[in-house]
């Protein structure tokens, strides 16, 4: 798609796995090592099509690849529904980058009317690396839960899995699923090692099965298309290719870039706090993290004035262009950045301007949230077929 945001063809290293996102991450080059398909122009007509509009995050390449979306949107054109299917694995606390795919996923649900499974990996952070107690995942889960809801999905066509909690509704397929994949796959796919726990190289079969649930509980072969960002693509490379063998669609994404950190590089990421705005955060340090940001800027004022700022490189830019700015007001943005026009400091004042009252409102929906959590949770209403 050309914009003239596109990002530079020069990047470097960068790895991109489940548990590690490093380095500028050059998102062409990504899509031919995953072997993933582009979003293209006739993707974003047949969405205009069925929707009547092409949502921002689609139109600027937010979400940007995919594997079998059309099949989903022809299958729904058809009259077939589909699932969404989507999680979080419940680290810390969430982040306005995990909520990106959220929202794009409730725009879907509203759109299509789909059912959505959301599961919770609690079971896969307590497993991966040394030092989270149980006792934290369980504590970040139910904080998670809460940022979940607060996204506003409809609690009649919403279920949230719990991995420890409800594993006997993922267990039978999970093991259908772990039968068909051997210890060489999940390295290959994977890069586990002999230092893996265990835990760890168990574990991909039970992300992998909300993929085939949906057609266990309708009890016909149901799509299943799933938004998150491209890092998680490894599970369903894997979980693609036992699909046929077990007589199921083969799962759909669609697949984001990250939202940046406010930091030098790299997305945003709970394990630089920061760098990152969480839904939790208070006003003042919304505003202490945005006015600290890194950016593309030149050292001095003068220097912006006469060589202008690299847009492209920097994060409150992007932040913008995805979260808050309209597509016209960003584009202004990086010509008037290029030119020297614009500094640094106003910027950041308008990214401070937009995350300050998209933060208050959610925390306010993060507390209502609290008296509903039952109404959501898989086990106590199963989702009607
Ligand atoms: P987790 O908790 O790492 O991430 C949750 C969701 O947020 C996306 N994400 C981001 N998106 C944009 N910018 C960022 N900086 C950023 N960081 C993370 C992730 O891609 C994900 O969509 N194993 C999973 C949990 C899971 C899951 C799923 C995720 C279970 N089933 C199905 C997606 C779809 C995990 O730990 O996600």
């Amino acid at each position: 798609m050309s914009s003239p945001a596109e990002e530079p063809a020069e990047k470097g290293d960068f790895t991109v796995t489940p548990w590690e996102v490093e380095g500028e991450i050059d998102y062409n080059r990504l899509v031919e090592k995953f072997g993933t398909q582009p979003i293209t122009p006739a993707i974003l007509s047949k969405m205009k099509k069925l929707t009547g509009e092409v949502h921002p995050m689609l139109k600027l390449g937010y979400f940007f690849s995919h594997r079998d979306f059309d099949w989903v949107l022809d299958k729904k054109e058809k009259g077939e529904d589909f699932y969404l299917y989507t999680g979080r694995g419940p680290s810390g606390m969430v982040h306005m980058g995990h909520v990106m795919p959220w929202i794009f996923t409730k725009y879907l649900q509203d759109r299509f009317g789909s059912k959505l499974l959301f599961q919770i990996t609690d079971d896969e952070k307590f497993l991966y690396g040394q030092d989270r107690t149980r006792e934290e995942t369980r504590r970040y889960t139910y904080e998670n839960i809460l940022d979940i809801i607060a996204i506003g999905f409809d609690p009649k066509k919403t279920r949230i899995i719990v991995d420890t909690k409800h594993i006997q509704h993922l267990y039978p397929l999970a093991t259908e699923i772990a039968k068909r994949i051997t210890f060489s796959t999940a390295k290959a796919v994977f890069g586990f090692t002999n230092s893996t726990n265990i835990g760890m190289i168990g574990f991909p079969p039970v992300q992998a099965a909300p993929c085939f649930l949906p057609s266990v509980i309708e009890g016909r072969n149901v799509p299943v298309l799933i938004p998150a960002a491209i890092d998680q693509d490894p599970y369903w490379r894997m979980t693609r290719d036992v699909a046929d063998r077990m007589g199921y669609y083969k799962p759909a994404q669609i697949h984001s870039k990250f939202l940046p950190g406010l930091g030098m590089m790299g997305k945003m990421s709970s394990s630089k706090p920061e760098t990152a705005i969480f839904t939790t955060d208070e006003p003042e340090v919304v505003e202490k993290k945005t006015s600290s940001s890194f950016t593309g800027g030149q050292p001095t004022v003068a220097l912006q004035r006469q060589l202008g700022g690299n847009p492209t490189g920097c994060p409150v830019f992007w932040y913008l262009r995805y979260f808050f700015d309209t597509e016209k007001q960003s584009d202004e943005r990086l010509l008037k950045c290029r030119s020297g026009n614009l500094l640094c400091g106003e910027c950041k004042g308008d990214l401070a301007k937009g995350a300050v009252p998209f933060v208050t409102q959610f925390k306010k929906r993060r507390e209502k949230a609290r008296d509903v959590v039952a109404k959501f949770m898989y086990d106590e209403q199963p989702i009607e077929p």
